[in-house]
């Protein structure tokens, strides 16, 4: 694929690369896989196509992974009838040392978190510039329904002292729209989502704290486990 091959050229790529293909020791034959969203996991769903026939099928999280599993072959199914998952594997933005995440750049952070939810083991592949002490380097994103926009942001503001940026354009699978919230310090990262999750109009924070994932694959030069 384009994207791929592009990509494999540069050392971060390969460090996903590596990260991603770790993963696929974690799948179980005949096993319904959750699947993130992003450009490290776009190398995980490559190498689960080489796999297909040994898994039942995949439950995506957002219209772009759902598209490159159909090419490979991979059967896509609905949360509701797939039930529990035994594994889901997705990417992230920024993880600290607690496996706490930062996800959302790619605006695809409400059914990441509704299917990490939903699964028993959630493992999470990231190159090595991914890991953090202290969350919130990466704007965190928040997703809201498109009405509650400013309304949010003006909660956000003085809740958090962070500032919240519109990612303008940006419409999510849902339909919703994306503020970026720039210039946190997430200490205490649990407090954090669960407070902003309680603003009216909020559809989910980038925050997976509450739900941490249970292992973090590291690439760099050879894939460690966290
Ligand atoms: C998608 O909304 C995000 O949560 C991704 O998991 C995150 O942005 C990681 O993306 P990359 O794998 O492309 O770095």
């Amino acid at each position: 694929m384009t994207l791929h091959s592009d990509l494999s050229s540069n050392p971060i790529a390969q460090a996903k690369r590596l990260a991603a293909e770790k993963a696929i020791e974690y799948v179980e034959d005949g096993a319904v896989i959750g699947v993130g969203t992003g450009s490290t996991v776009a190398f995980f769903i490559e190498a689960l196509g080489h796999i297909r026939q040994r898994i039942a099928g995949a439950v995506s999280s957002s219209e772009q992974s759902s598209l490159q599993l159909r090419q490979l072959g991979i059967e896509v199914l609905d949360l509701n009838s797939a039930g529990p998952l035994p594994l889901y594997v997705d990417g992230a933005d920024e993880c600290d040392p607690h496996k706490r995440l930062i996800k959302g750049g790619g605006a695809a952070l409400t059914r990441e978190k509704i299917i990490a939810q939903a699964s028993k083991r959630f493992i999470c592949i990231i190159d090595a510039g991914k890991r953090v002490d202290v969350l919130g380097r990466f704007p965190l994103p928040i997703e809201v329904v498109p009405m509650a926009r400013s309304l949010v942001a003006r909660e956000i503001v003085a809740q958090t002292g962070g500032q919240p940026v519109w990612r303008e354009g940006v419409v999510t699978d849902n339909g919703n729209w994306v503020l970026d919230i720039h210039g946190l310090k997430i200490t205490d990262p649990v407090a954090m989502e669960t407070a902003l999750n309680q603003i009216t109009g909020v559809v989910s924070v980038g925050l997976f704290a509450r739900r941490p994932a249970d292992i973090v694959i590291i690439g760099g030069k050879t894939a460690e486990l966290m």
